[in-house]
């Protein structure tokens, strides 16, 4: 008997491994479109942090940088938005040029209340954005991110959200341009947003 739950332990414990696995791998590298052009990205409809309808034609006419999270999250959105915030504050003045989007992959917990305090904590510049959860499972699925609610093992009614954490730059035309990991440098970031400013 003991022995089985030994085994049921081993196993449990390989399937969460495989699952990290699988979380850490994913999404693979945007690949380029048939025609060319990399299919990331597209129209969306979101609630901002002070509770007004967006879309994508309210951020025509500057490039984007779009980065989906969680106010949860206990360490990959605050190290990719403090990253942004080191970047926005090295970009000065031309920062007003584009659109940071901070978009939440958490739309249960993240109310635009929420958002709202979260964002400011790190830069002023950056949009925090929710909806309910059929818009935020349209712009997951438009930038191709990964997101998946996971329970806690300890506490059934506390969750996480696995979810992949590029940066994505569009162009503003709303044009994928190009990604980054949320462990860019924040010097890399900066000149690469001035180069598309
Ligand atoms: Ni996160």
């Amino acid at each position: 008997m003991a022995s089985k739950l030994l085994i049921a332990a081993a196993l449990g414990l390989a399937a969460g491994a495989g699952a990290a696995f699988l979380a850490s791998r994913m999404p693979e590298a945007p690949q380029p479109a048939a025609a060319g052009r990399v299919a990331i990205g597209g129209p969306f409809s979101l609630i901002d942090q002070t509770g007004q309808r967006r879309t994508e034609k309210d951020y025509a006419g500057k490039p984007m940088l779009v980065f989906f999270g969680f106010t949860n999250c206990p360490d990959v959105c605050p190290s990719g938005l403090q990253t942004l915030t080191v970047a926005l504050d090295k970009l000065g003045p031309k920062a007003e040029g584009l659109s940071p989007l901070f978009i939440s992959v958490d739309p249960e917990r993240d109310t635009p209340e929420a958002l709202a305090q979260y964002v400011k904590s790190f830069h002023p510049r950056i949009i925090g954005l929710t909806g309910t959860p059929e818009d935020i499972k349209a712009v997951v699925k438009a930038y191709r991110v990964y997101a998946v609610k996971v329970a806690d093992e300890k506490d059934p009614t506390r969750y996480s959200v696995d979810h992949s954490s590029f940066f994505y730059l569009m162009d503003a035309n709303g044009q994928y341009l190009k990604h980054f990991p949320h462990s860019v440098d924040a010097n890399v970031l900066a000149d690469a947003l001035a180069a598309a400013l």
